[in-house]
C-alpha cells in the first residue's frame, strides 16, 4: 500500500517515575530518555515498517531535533521529502511521564502547528500517488481539513485518528474513510459522561466509519449496522506510549485486506509495540508480526 501520513513529528522526553506528582508536588523519577515521537511520524514509521510505501508531509524546526528526526525517518524507509524546515519555531517536542505502565503526556507543537494548507497543496503529488491517507491532531485542523477533501476529491481512502482529542466538524467526522477515537476520544467527540454506555451509543451512531482502540479491552466497530470486537492480544505490558500510532499505521498499511482482518494484524501490532519502552521500539517489522500471530495462542 502508498500510505501518506500528514502528520506531527516529535522529539520525546520520556521520564520514569513511581508516582505522577499531584500539582505543586514534586517526585524523583528514575529514569530519563530522548526518543523519537509525534502521532504522525510513530504512524509512519508503523507503517513503513510492515511493509508499506510511505512518505510524510510534517514540518520540524531549523535545528538538531529536526536534523535527528528526520534522518530517523529517512532510515526506515520513508519519503522524506515533504518535510519542511520552518524558521523561528523549535521541533516539536512531547514531555512523556510514565508510571506505573501508564503515561501522560504534554506536547508542545512546535513546527508542527506552523504546517499550513499551502505545504500541504505544495505537495499534491503525494496526495495523488497515495492510497490511503492518514491525519492525526497534532498539526492544525485546517490541514486536516483539506487533507480530507483532497482525499475525497482525488478517491482516496482517508483515516482520521482524533487523537489529540478536540471538538471537529461534522463534515471531517462524515468523509473519513474511517474515524479511529480511542474510548476517551471516543467519549470526547459525543461530550458522553465517563460511565456512557459506548456500544449503545456506537450502535445508534448514524455514522458507520468509526473504530474504537479500547486497550487491554480490544477494538469496537460497526459493521453493517452491527458491532464488531476484535479481542487484544495478551502481552506483558512495559509501556503503552505509541500503542494507538502503531494501530493507525498498521491499519493503513494493511488496507488492502478485509476490514476485519486488517483490524486483527493491528491490534496484534499494537499489543506487540508496548512490550517495549518508547512509541517506536516495540513496533514489529512484518516477520515479527507473523510469527507473534502463529505462535500466540
Ligand atoms: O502517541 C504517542 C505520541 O504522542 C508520542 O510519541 C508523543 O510525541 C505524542 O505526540
Amino acid at each position: 500500500m502508498k500510505v501518506l501520513i500528514i502528520g506531527s513529528i516529535n522529539t520525546d522526553f520520556v521520564v520514569t517515575t513511581n508516582v505522577m506528582p499531584q500539582i505543586g508536588e514534586t517526585v524523583f523519577g528514575s529514569d530519563f530518555e530522548i526518543l523519537s515521537g509525534g502521532k504522525g511520524a510513530n504512524q509512519a514509521v508503523a507503517a513503513a515498517r510492515l511493509g508499506a510505501e510511505v512518505s510524510m508531509i510534517a514540518a520540524v524546526g531549523d535545528d538538531e531535533m529536526g536534523r535527528r528526526e528526520t534522518k530517523i525517518l529517512k532510515q526506515e524507509n520513508i519519503d522524506t521529502t515533504g518535510i519542511y524546515i520552518k524558521n523561528k519555531v523549535s521541533t516539536g517536542v512531547a514531555v512523556v511521564n510514565l508510571s506505573q505502565n501508564d503515561n501522560s503526556i504534554i506536547v508542545v507543537g512546535g513546527a508542527n502547528v506552523a504546517l499550513s494548507v499551502d505545504d500541504i497543496r505544495q505537495q499534491q503529488a503525494k496526495i495523488l500517488a497515495a492510497d490511503v491517507i492518514l491525519c492525526s491532531l497534532e498539526i492544525p485542523l485546517e490541514c486536516v481539513v483539506y487533507a480530507c477533501h483532497q482525499a475525497r476529491k482525488y478517491g482516496k481512502h482517508f483515516i482520521l485518528n482524533p487523537a489529540p482529542a478536540q471538538d471537529l466538524p461534522d463534515e471531517l467526522l462524515l468523509n473519513a474513510t474511517f474515524v479511529t477515537p480511542n474510548l476517551i476520544e471516543y467519549k470526547q467527540l459525543y461530550n458522553l459522561q465517563a460511565d456512557a454506555d459506548i456500544q449503545t451509543h456506537l450502535l445508534n451512531n448514524s455514522n458507520d466509519n468509526y473504530i474504537i482502540t479500547c486497550g487491554k479491552n480490544g477494538v469496537l466497530y460497526k459493521q453493517n449496522n452491527q458491532l464488531q470486537y476484535q479481542n487484544a492480544f495478551k502481552v506483558n505490558v512495559v509501556d503503552t506510549t505509541g500503542a494507538g500510532d502503531t494501530f493507525n499505521g498498521a491499519l493503513a498499511a494493511f488496507f488492502d485486506l478485509s476490514l476485519k482482518d486488517a483490524i486483527y494484524y493491528a491490534t496484534a501490532a499494537a499489543a506487540l509495540s508496548v512490550t517495549h519502552k518508547g512509541a517506536r521500539n516495540g513496533m514489529p517489522f512484518i516477520e515479527k508480526l507473523k510469527n507473534f500471530i502463529n505462535e500466540y495462542q
